[in-house]
């Protein structure tokens, strides 16, 4: 079966993990995400769902301040790699499965979803649609979405989709490896704001972001369900 070019991160953490046994994008948390969450309320009680965690980096740590998580990723070995990390720090690897949020949907709403360079990952205009559909169906009443992209909200880049599993050079600690290029989408504000507008999603805030690890600077929108006006006669 045909792989999606979305997928290409499959091969890039295999490439890392195989020969540095290192994780591709380090173990530091955003402190933004924690930080949004408690702002909006988020406490030990909350379902909360990462969608795309990567090794895991913010879903083990919020695991292990007792946050009520589950986190997901379409690559099997970012999974393989987390429930590792959980089992080592003394958190429920359980937490972490497989799902491309693409094409799968879990017959549960959270209180929180949240998604760390997952988005700009995705370039077709569908599976952009794709993802905003998803966190919308899955966020309960008055739940909120927590998402960063790549991306100072007036560069605009797409790559070709079809070199997403082509081998390129990228620096790596202090040397260049070889990876898989994967995908990249950069859109301006205006056109992030108007995605999730189109989406039924209204925008509570949103703002430029230092603190993303692996990013110069990110674009952060935090969203709920924009909800139908009802008239009554
Ligand atoms: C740039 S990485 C970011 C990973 C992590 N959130 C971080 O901050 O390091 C993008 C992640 O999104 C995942 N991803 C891409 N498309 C996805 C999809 N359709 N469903 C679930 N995960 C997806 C990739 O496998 C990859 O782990």
């Amino acid at each position: 079966m045909n792989k999606k070019y979305y997928e290409a991160y499959e091969e890039r953490y295999k490439q890392v993990h195989q020969s540095q046994n290192k994780a591709w994008a380090g173990d530091k948390p955003s402190p933004t995400i924690e930080k949004l969450l408690k702002k909006y309320g988020a406490n030990s009680k909350s379902s909360i769902l990462e969608i795309g965690c990567g090794e895991g980096q913010n879903a083990v740590w919020l695991l292990k301040k007792n946050y009520n998580l589950e986190a997901s990723d379409v690559s099997a070995e970012a999974i393989r790699w987390c429930k590792q990390q959980a089992r080592q720090v003394g958190v429920d690897e359980n937490r972490f499965f497989v799902m491309d949020i693409l094409n799968n949907h879990l017959d549960k709403k959270f209180d929180f979803i949240f998604s760390v360079a997952v988005l700009h990952m995705l370039v077709d205009d569908k599976d952009r649609s794709g993802f905003f559909n998803f966190v919308k169906k899955h966020l309960n009443h008055n739940g909120k979405a927590i998402i960063v992209v790549m991306g100072d909200g007036k560069m605009t880049r797409k790559t070709d989709t079809t070199k997403a599993f082509e081998l390129a050079d990228r620096p790596f600690e202090n040397s260049i490896i070889q990876v898989a290029t994967t995908s990249c989408r950069m859109v301006t504000w205006e056109h992030f704001l108007k995605e999730f507008r189109n989406a039924g999603l209204k925008v509570l805030e949103h703002f430029l972001d230092k603190t993303i690890a692996g990013f110069d600077v990110s674009m952060v929108a935090v969203v709920e369900k924009r909800e139908r006006k009802r008239f009554v006669d």
